[in-house]
């Protein structure tokens, strides 16, 4: 790593990126060096995949979004224990986050492990996975990038997969194994437990580059402009542990 690097990544001392307005675009290279691989991992809990991975995988910068406040404070207190200067944690909404905040083409692989199921009929509008995701999904990731995908739920399984498989940008690949210390806490209970669980992944094709088209949501949650980002997600000490 150059000197230039060191100055502009140094290891901070909380690995939670500050937010001070949910409304800035996430600037990717300035959180996370662009010269190494990006993995997201959506709804990643206390971060016991993630942690593992991030710690077996030093060369490749991890990002876990996850809304509970107690989750991102207990990942954090791991990351900052094991020095995992690799892994970063966001606190905000994932869909959000992926619509509107995350550059083209970035990120090499997005974890969605044990998603809110929603099991209600009348809850199923609140599923992470729907054809806005797929676009903004299919957006964000590499162009070859991956999504891999586990869930106990079968059902939810099942319409995941025929989605995915169903958009013309998307082909299955083989899901990733995990080893016992990177299983997922809920994934940890539930193979004790020797419950099913559904996996696949899937890896993006060139398509033709879309507009994501604007959500019908308050003008105030829009995203701003790219320029004005730096002051809100900068890395003075101050803001680090704000
Ligand atoms: C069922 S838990 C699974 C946690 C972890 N992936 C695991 O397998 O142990 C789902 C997690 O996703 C988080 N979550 C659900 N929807 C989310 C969203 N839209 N944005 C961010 N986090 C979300 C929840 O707070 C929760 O921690």
């Amino acid at each position: 790593m150059s000197t230039g690097q060191k100055v502009r990544f140094p290891p901070p001392s909380s690995r939670v990126i500050p937010v001070t307005d949910p409304t800035m675009p996430l600037p990717l290279d300035i959180l996370f060096d662009p010269d190494r691989p990006l993995e997201i991992e959506i709804g990643c809990g206390k971060g016991r995949f993630l942690a593992a991975r991030a710690l077996k995988f030093p060369e490749t910068q991890y990002l876990g979004i996850e809304r509970m406040l107690s989750r991102v404070r207990r990942l954090d207190k791991k990351a900052c224990r094991l020095k995992l200067d690799n892994l970063r944690v966001l606190r905000l909404e994932a869909f959000y986050t992926f619509y509107y905040l995350l550059p083209p083409h970035r990120v090499r692989t997005v974890y969605v492990f044990f998603p809110d199921p929603w099991p209600k009929r009348r809850h199923h509008s609140r599923r992470l996975f729907s054809p806005l995701f797929l676009d903004a999904l299919w957006n964000r990731l590499e162009i070859g990038g991956t999504v891999q995908v586990a869930t106990d739920h079968l059902n939810y399984f099942t319409e995941i997969r025929a989605c995915l498989s169903a958009d013309p940008r998307f082909k299955e690949v083989p899901a990733m194994e995990r080893t016992e210390e990177e299983q997922t806490e809920f994934e940890h209970i539930f193979r004790q437990q020797n419950l099913p669980i559904g996996q696949c992944a899937f890896q993006t094709l060139p398509a033709e580059e879309k507009a994501l088209p604007p959500l019908a949501i308050d003008p105030e949650m829009e995203p701003r402009n790219d320029k004005e980002s730096e002051h809100f997600y900068g890395f003075d000490e101050e803001n680090e542990n704000g």
